[in-house]
C-alpha cells in the first residue's frame, strides 16, 4: 500500500518559514514512528500569482482534490494589495475551500497554562479555556449570489452580497458540531441573528431539527451572534462547541483566538464529507495570516502550523495518540520557557528563532519516546 499523501502549500509571508519546521516534524514521524507520507509542495496565493498570474493554478487545484490532506501556510501581503479582486491571494484559499467542499472549519481556542498571562483578559477568565468553534466555510455571504458592484442608475453605485443558506448546508455543519461535542463536553451553542435575518431563522430551525432527530443527548443552546461575541470575552469558559455561519465564524474565531494570548498558537482544520476510504477532504492551516511585518526575519512562531499538522494526524489519519504526542511536545517546550518573540514578557530569556523553536519541539518529541 502506498503512503498517505500530503500537498504542502506554504504560500506567502511567514508561511514558508513556519512550514519548513512542519516539514522537519513530518520527517520525524516518518523516521521515528513509521508514519511515512508522500509529500509534494506547490504554490498558492501571491506566490502562485507571481508565477502563474492566478492565486491557484488549475493543476494545483486538481492535486488538492486528489491528495489525502492539504497543509497550507498563509496567503496575502501588501505587495498584492492593488491586484484586481479576482486574482487576490485570498481568492486562492477561497477556491480551495469551495472546490474541495470544506464545509466544516474547526477552530479550537485553547489556553495553554504556560501562556495564560498573555491573554488581554484576566488570567482566571481564560486559564484552562478549551472551546471549539465550528465555522461553516463554503456558503453564506462569502459565496452567495448575486454579488458585485454596479451602478445604481442614480449616479451612484451599489455593492451587493447575498447571505444564503440551504437546509442541507446548515444540517451538515450542525452534524459535525454535534459529533465533536459528543467527544468533548457534550454542549453545542449555535449562533446566528435570527432576530433580524431570515437566514438566521432557518439556521436556528435546522440546527434544532438535527438536534431533535439525531443528537437529542447533546445539550443545545442558541445565542444571537452579537451577544455571543460579548459572552466570549465576558465568560468564555461557558462554551464547549460553538457552531455558526461563515461570516460570524470569521469574526467570532478571531475574537476567541485572542483570548488565548497569541494568534501564533492556533491551528485549524477545514473538513469536507468523508470519502470512500473514510478520510474527509481536508485542509489544515494556522489561523494567523502571512504577517508581512516579520517576514524573512526568522522570528515567526511555527507552533500554530505545527499544531495544524497535529490536527491532520487526528482528523485525517486517525492517529490521535501521535497528535497528542505532538501537542504535548509543543506544550512542554512552552512550559520550559522556550519562546518565540510573539510570546515574550519582561524578564524572559531571549526569544528563540523559528528554527530553534522547531529544534526544541523535535527534542521534546525525541524525549517522548
Ligand atoms: C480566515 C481569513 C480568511 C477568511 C481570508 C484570508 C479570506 O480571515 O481564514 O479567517 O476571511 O475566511
Ligand atoms: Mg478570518
Amino acid at each position: 500500500m502506498s503512503n498517505p499523501s500530503l500537498l504542502i502549500l506554504p504560500g506567502d509571508g511567514i508561511g514558508p518559514e513556519v512550514m519548513d519546521q512542519v516539514t522537519r516534524i513530518i520527517d520525524w514521524f516518518g523516521e521515528k514512528r513509521g508514519l511515512k507520507f508522500d509529500v509534494e509542495t506547490d504554490l498558492v496565493g501571491g506566490a502562485a500569482y507571481d508565477k502563474h498570474g492566478v492565486p491557484l493554478a488549475d493543476e494545483t487545484m486538481a492535486r488538492a482534490l486528489e491528495v489525502d490532506a492539504v497543509l497550507l501556510g498563509a496567503v496575502g501581503g501588501p505587495k498584492y494589495d492593488d491586484l484586481d479582486f479576482s486574482v487576490k491571494p485570498e481568492r486562492g484559499l477561497l477556491r480551495l475551500r469551495k472546490e474541495m467542499d470544506l464545509y466544516s472549519n474547526l477552530r479550537p481556542a485553547q489556553c495553554f497554562d504556560a501562556l495564560a498571562d498573555f491573554s488581554s483578559l484576566k488570567k482566571d477568565i481564560v486559564a484552562g479555556l478549551d472551546i471549539m468553534i465550528v465555522r461553516e466555510l463554503t456558503s453564506g455571504v462569502y459565496f452567495g449570489e448575486p454579488r458585485g458592484i454596479q451602478d445604481d442608475n442614480e449616479g451612484g453605485r451599489v455593492g451587493v452580497n447575498t447571505q444564503r443558506y440551504t437546509t442541507n448546508e446548515i444540517r451538515r455543519v450542525a452534524r459535525s458540531a454535534f459529533e465533536l461535542a459528543k467527544r468533548r463536553n457534550n454542549k453545542v451553542c449555535s449562533m446566528e441573528k435570527a432576530n433580524v435575518m431570515e437566514s438566521g431563522i432557518l439556521w436556528r430551525e435546522e440546527v434544532i431539527w438535527v438536534h431533535e432527530n439525531e443528537y437529542p443527548e447533546v445539550e443545545l443552546s442558541h445565542m444571537y451572534a452579537d451577544n455571543g461575541a460579548m459572552q466570549l470575552v465576558r465568560a468564555p469558559k461557558q462554551f464547549d462547541v460553538i457552531v455558526t455561519d461563515n461570516l460570524f465564524g470569521d469574526i467570532l474565531s478571531d475574537c476567541a483566538a485572542m483570548l488565548t494570548g497569541s494568534l501564533g498558537m492556533l491551528p485549524s482544520a477545514s473538513l469536507g464529507a468523508p470519502a470512500a476510504n473514510g478520510r474527509p477532504k481536508a485542509l489544515y492551516e494556522p489561523v494567523h495570516g502571512s504577517a508581512p511585518d516579520i517576514t524573512g526575519q526568522g522570528k515567526a512562531n511555527p507552533s500554530a502550523c505545527i499544531l495544524s499538522f497535529a490536527m491532520a494526524l487526528r482528523y485525517s489519519f486517525d492517529q490521535g495518540e501521535e497528535a497528542t504526542r505532538l501537542e504535548n511536545a509543543v506544550q512542554s517546550v512552552l512550559a520550559s520557557g522556550v519562546r518565540t518573540a510573539d510570546l515574550m514578557q519582561a524578564g524572559d530569556k531571549d526569544p528563540v528563532s523559528t528554527t530553534e523553536m522547531g529544534d526544541a519541539v523535535l527534542a521534546a518529541l525525541d524525549a517522548s519516546l
